[in-house]
């Protein structure tokens, strides 16, 4: 499967939501592809940062691919992995459109109460387009750095839910400090000493949600 983490925003989450769903397929046993397509190339950096582990970690291949080599590489490269998840940055560039032109799923993270809702016209026009030349693309947006309570959570759903063309996975990832602490070692959140419970069962809903449907 091709997922993509994309969206028009910093900050909410992809590239911790790429690596995270990289790792947990790797530790699923699937041989799998990390394209970085973000030119920040933080899954990049983490990837690199996670080889030169002591540890004895699950191990995936990280490549970094920018413009219209996002779709060409990954076209060859498609057969030869279970599983391929790109890190599409958090612009409208031609690395996201290319990625989107070859994936099967687009998820984007929202963070509750923030300017990112405000882009959610945006990224619905970009999968209408998109799906021109990729009908069967799906999109899924989550909550993701979600307080644990309080209105905002229903409220930033129900503003999901009106986008006719982005559907929502009922999962909310919290804002954990789990998340940062996990990456600064190269690390996902199960992956850690004194490992967050509830990071854990957050992101492996997510995890669900995007691999056995
Ligand atoms: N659920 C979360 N809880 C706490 N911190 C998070 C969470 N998700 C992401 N972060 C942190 O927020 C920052 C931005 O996340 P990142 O994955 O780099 O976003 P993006 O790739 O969309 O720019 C990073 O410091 C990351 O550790
Ligand atoms: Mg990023």
């Amino acid at each position: 499967m091709i997922v993509v983490t994309g969206g028009i925003k910093g900050g909410s989450g992809k590239t911790t939501i790429a690596t995270h769903l990289a790792i947990m397929r790797a530790h699923d046993n699937k041989d799998v592809l990390l394209v970085d397509a973000d030119d920040q190339e933080t899954s990049f950096d983490f990837s690199s940062l996670r080889s030169s582990s002591e540890d004895d970690l699950r191990s995936y291949t990280c490549i970094k691919l920018s413009g219209q080599a996002v779709r060409s590489e990954i076209l060859k490269l498609k057969n030869k992995y279970d599983d391929i998840i790109v890190d599409a940055g958090g612009r409208d560039t031609v690395n996201q459109r290319a990625a989107l032109s070859v994936a099967d799923i687009l998820i984007v993270p929202f963070v509750p109460r923030s300017f990112d809702l405000w882009t959610l016209d945006t990224v619905a026009a970009i999968v209408e387009e998109i799906r021109q030349i990729n009908p069967n693309l799906k999109s899924y947006a989550f909550l993701n750095r979600a307080d644990s309570r309080g209105y905002d959570n229903s409220e930033a759903k129900e503003l999901i839910s009106e986008k006719e063309n982005i559907k929502m996975y009922d999962v909310i990832i919290c804002n954990r400090k789990a998340f940062g602490n996990a990456a600064s070692e190269g690390k996902a959140v199960h992956e850690v000493k004194n490992a967050d419970p509830k990071a854990i069962s957050e992101i492996h809903a997510l995890y669900k949600n995007v691999f056995n449907h």
